[in-house]
């Protein structure tokens, strides 16, 4: 069966969008139709299923939850890139690192926690993690992580690998690239792999943003960015409340040039478009 050309029905594909809200925030509204019908087809063609409605069913009546992240990962959208939004990367090594810094000289202390949600295939976090290093030198005598999480476990193996193709990291400045970025030989000629004092920095987990968030410690610093996009207005003010809650006093949000919290969180001090603060 060739599930290319199978047929969404209208009450087919509001059946898959409730369940997607539901589960994942994600907003598929009726002009997303045509995209999700291609990617779930796919999927329906792989695992060999004959109908939209089959693979619906065999999804809601999966006890193990399997094919319901499969279904998420199908759906969801991880176009990402190594410094995105280069003014968040110069925020951080401006304001935000040497904040920390004379915090840390003022009351002791060197602990760094940053929060990459919504990592997609690692290219933030990594990006991140090479800011630190690149502006903390004494990084070695401080407990820093970044954690880095998506719903996409699709995204997130290859997040963990750390292999990229070449052409995904022109941009990084050449001494940048050759510091922290091992270039691949032979069958590998063309790729680069993150090295392992960048990996070391960064914990990769699954988080699903709609469920409780697991943290006990305050966190520095959070990189929310072009996830809130495909959420809804309700959605997107849980969250923000819930990032607001996990933040340390003083701590930063960072969210996607197209997104605001306007209408969202009055609680945030704003410091300039896309950049918000948690009030000390
Ligand atoms: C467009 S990418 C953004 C990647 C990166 N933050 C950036 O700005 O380049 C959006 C990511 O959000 C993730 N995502 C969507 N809904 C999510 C949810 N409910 N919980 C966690 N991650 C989610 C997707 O899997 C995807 O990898």
């Amino acid at each position: 069966m060739n599930g290319f050309g199978l047929e969404l029905s209208d009450s087919e594909f509001q059946a898959f969008s409730d369940l997607v809200y539901k589960k994942a925030g994600i907003n598929l509204h009726a002009g997303k139709k045509e995209l999700v019908r291609a990617r779930l087809a796919k999927r329906i063609r792989e695992d060999g299923f004959e109908s939209f409605g089959e693979y619906y069913h065999f999804v809601i009546n999966d006890e193990t939850g399997d094919e319901l992240v499969q279904l998420l990962d199908s759906i969801s959208t991880n176009l990402t890139n190594f410094f995105r939004e280069p003014k968040h990367f110069q925020f951080m090594a401006q304001v935000f690192l040497p904040e920390i810094k004379h915090v840390a000289l003022k009351k002791g202390g060197r602990r760094l926690r940053i929060w990459s949600a919504g990592c997609s295939t690692g290219e933030e976090p990594y990006s991140i993690a090479v800011t630190v290093l690149e502006n903390l030198p004494d990084f070695d005598r401080w407990d820093i992580k970044i954690l880095a999480t998506d719903l996409s476990t699709r995204v997130l193996q290859t997040a963990r690998q750390g292999v990229y193709r070449a052409e995904r990291l022109a941009d990084i400045p050449q001494e940048v690239l050759r510091r922290y970025f091992q270039k691949g030989r032979g069958d590998w000629n063309g790729w680069f792999k993150v090295k392992d004092q960048v990996k070391r920095l960064v914990v990769f987990r699954r988080l699903n943003l709609v469920e409780p968030l697991p943290f006990r410690k305050p966190i520095n610093l959070i990189f929310c960015r072009n996830v809130m996009i495909y959420f809804d207005k309700n959605t997107q003010t849980d969250l923000v409340a819930r990032l607001y809650q996990v933040l340390a006093d003083g701590g930063y949000l960072l969210i996607g040039h197209s997104e605001s919290l306007t209408g969202v969180s009055q609680t945030f001090h704003y410091i300039q478009p896309t950049i918000y603060r948690k009030k000390t």
